[in-house]
């Protein structure tokens, strides 16, 4: 496409930089007012790091959430490491690096609007929202377009909960969710040739599948904005840019518009974009993937491994373009 636009998500493996060691600047705050020389010297270990994110957010105590046990993972879970320093997060830059910057977002406080074709629209901040909610872990398969994976291990809620909560009238059909916009704080969007902010949707049956899960939390803990926090989607059984980060609002429809990638390029970034290693990306194949933090490449499995959870929800839909 001539007028396509360079997306980081497509750099070659040889072409990322090597992984800059995540420093969580509240983190080093703290010690370097606690007066730790020796820890504000080098570099604080992500774990380090992450205690003292948690310390600022009210929702710390809650964690670790039960595992639940029904969501098997044949596959070592990577390292908390890879998954917290390489990232997808355009708000923050149009490469994986992006963990150190996107600490300027603030995670509290947060609010979350359910509107549109919902009985009464609802605002409430992250806390609130979490009081209400069951609460679980779950350890997903985690595959991006780009054709690299993770096993991460999710705390949060099934979205199906947050559906029932929104109560959509009977008309909707689709969940549009959108992502914060501030470009003061997130100078990837002065990037005015991207529509910002981010949007994603899932049609409501989507949503309502018992896969289809909301993220608050990371490797037992409060998450990190590099990571969506404190509001993210994880549809594990389609490719990652459906898994929109940092959500502040949930609006029930009729009709679906269009996505964020879908905007920027219809052919490579449909709406569906389920996974499946036999319809390669235009310019690349999906028959295998990278695994993060290993040497290895492995085969990818039809919807990501979990085609007994969803693939009755595109029954009757053989007319759309299902998988890309
Ligand atoms: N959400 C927002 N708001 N902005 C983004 O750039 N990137 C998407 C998705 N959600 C993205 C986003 C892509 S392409 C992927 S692969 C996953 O987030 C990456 O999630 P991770 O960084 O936790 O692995």
């Amino acid at each position: 496409m001539g007028n396509r636009r360079h997306r980081g998500w497509e750099l070659r493996q040889s072409a990322v930089t090597p992984e800059a060691v995540f420093q969580n600047r509240r983190a080093l705050m703290r010690n370097l007012a606690a007066g730790s020389i020796l820890a504000a010297a080098s570099p604080l270990w992500p774990g380090l790091s992450r205690e003292a994110f948690a310390a600022d957010d009210p929702s710390a105590p809650l964690y670790p959430f039960a595992r639940n046990p029904r969501y098997k993972v044949t596959r070592a879970l990577t390292s908390e490491k890879d998954a917290t320093t390489y990232n997808n997060f355009y708000e923050f830059g149009s490469h994986k690096q992006i963990s150190e910057a996107s600490q300027a977002l603030s995670v509290r406080p947060w609010t979350v609007v359910l509107d549109g074709l919902v009985e009464k629209p609802i605002e409430i901040g992250i806390d609130d929202l979490m009081k209400k909610m069951p609460l679980e872990e779950r350890v997903y398969r985690h595959r991006c377009v780009e054709a690299w994976s993770m096993v991460v291990p999710w705390s949060g809620f099934p979205m199906r909960a947050l559906v029932d909560f929104a109560k959509p009238k009977a008309g909707a059909h689709f969940v549009m969710m959108e992502t914060f916009f501030d470009p003061e704080t997130a100078p990837g969007q002065k990037q005015f040739w991207y529509p910002w902010p981010y949007v994603e949707a899932l049609t409501l049956e989507e949503a309502r599948n018992e896969l289809a899960f909301l993220v608050t939390g990371v490797y037992g803990k409060p998450a990190l904005p590099q990571n969506g926090a404190p509001l993210r989607l994880a549809v594990p059984w389609k490719y990652g840019f459906k898994s929109i980060k940092s959500i502040v609002r949930f609006t029930f429809a009729a009709q679906r518009s269009e996505s964020f990638w879908e905007t920027i390029a219809p052919k490579e970034y449909g709406f569906w974009a389920n996974v499946n290693p036999k319809v390669p990306h235009p310019r690349w194949s999906q028959a295998s993937e990278r695994v993060l933090g290993t040497n290895e490449t492995v085969p990818t499995l039809p919807y990501n491994g979990y085609e007994e959870f969803v693939a009755g929800l595109y029954d009757g839909l053989k007319g759309e373009k299902l998988f890309m």
